[in-house]
């Protein structure tokens, strides 16, 4: 019997990772949580209120539901992180430790938990970006996440727990808006397109971040939980993207369906963290350990959030 704990899910990868275990393993399957109350929830799964920095919830509702495997989506993402790094230390750090501790003592199978390549810095090279590389981020949000990577090891290597992750790129998806992250100007960007507003976008118009679109996000996530455990020579340190382009590209691409769409360039904060992230990213390991392959490209991507957003924008 499979009960998989989800954190975080009602987030932007939350919400649809939730709806996508559901099909997979059958609703009765999945019990979704977070810190915030759904307002409504669409997807008709159990839902129970959890804060990640609070361990002896974790364990509690780990027995009560028998919990067997736990997805850890709970986060605060880059941009919030550096408005309030303590929030960040607290939900990224010590929620990560309080997962990962009380599956250990509770004899939980399995911990998936995302990293992000905000782990990355300006000391690692940006082009084909390798798994194993300089890991000395200047945000918050990476320092927490470097400290998430090392303690998954930790635990798979002193206590044999399995843990498994990835280092997502920028995710591009249309059902929940990013929370607060760097790459969330190529979400934003569609909802501006679509709804026939000019944009201003918060990067430099040639700063290159590697991407990928939803649907290739949650099956990398699903085929990484499946995945054989003597196959996987990393633990969350995993690169996965679908393509990398920069400001300017997307708009062109966005171009091809509303010529009439204007973008101007205003950089803020955010430029600064993503001059630290890397352009492209090498994601080898992935492939051969456990069949990472992405099925979205740029224009694949490009013409299904319009498509999505214009239905669900109409309705609104
Ligand atoms: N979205 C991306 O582009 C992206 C890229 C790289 C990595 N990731 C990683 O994927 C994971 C999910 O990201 P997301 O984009 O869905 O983030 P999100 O910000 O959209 O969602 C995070 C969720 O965590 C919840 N949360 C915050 N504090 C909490 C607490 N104390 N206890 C319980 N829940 C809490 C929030 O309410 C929110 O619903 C994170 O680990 C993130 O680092 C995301």
């Amino acid at each position: 019997m499979t009960k998989i704990l989800v954190t975080g899910a009602l987030g932007q990868i939350g919400t649809e990772l939730a709806g996508e275990l559901a099909a997979r393993y059958g609703k009765s399957s999945v019990l979704i949580s977070d810190v915030r109350k759904p307002q409504s929830f669409a997807g008709e799964l159990e839902f129970v209120g959890l804060d990640v920095t609070n361990p002896d919830a974790i364990g509690s509702i780990i027995a009560e539901h028998g919990i067997t495997d736990i997805f850890h989506m709970a986060a605060i993402l880059s941009a919030s992180g550096e408005k309030n790094p303590a929030l960040a230390y607290r939900v990224n750090s010590d929620g990560t430790f309080n997962i990962l501790e009380e599956a250990r003592k509770a004899g939980v199978r399995k911990v998936m938990i995302p990293s992000t390549i905000g782990v990355f810095g300006a000391e690692t090279p940006r082009i084909n970006t390798p798994d194993i590389t300089v890991l000395r981020p200047t945000t918050m949000y990476g320092i927490t996440k470097v400290n998430a990577e090392l303690l998954a090891l930790y635990y798979r290597d002193r206590y044999a727990l399995d843990v498994r992750g990835l280092r997502f790129p920028g995710i591009i998806s249309y059902l929940t808006p990013p929370s607060a992250g760097t790459t969330d100007y190529a979400v934003d960007i569609f909802y501006h397109a679509v709804q026939g507003k000019d944009y201003q976008c918060y990067l430099k118009k040639d700063t290159a971040l590697p991407m990928m679109y939803m649907p290739d996000a949650l099956h990398s996530l699903v085929k990484l939980f499946e995945a054989k455990g003597d196959k996987l020579r990393h633990c969350l340190e995993y690169n996965v993207s679908a393509y990398s382009f920069t400001p300017e590209e997307i708009y062109g691409e966005i171009r091809e369906v509303y010529p009439e769409f204007r973008i101007t360039y205003e950089p803020d904060f955010r430029q600064k963290i993503a001059e630290t992230w890397p352009a492209s990213l090498d994601s080898h390991f992935a492939r051969e350990d456990w069949g990472f392959a992405p099925e979205y490209d740029l224009k694949h991507t490009v013409q299904d959030m319009i498509q999505n957003l214009r239905k669900i924008l109409v309705h609104q």
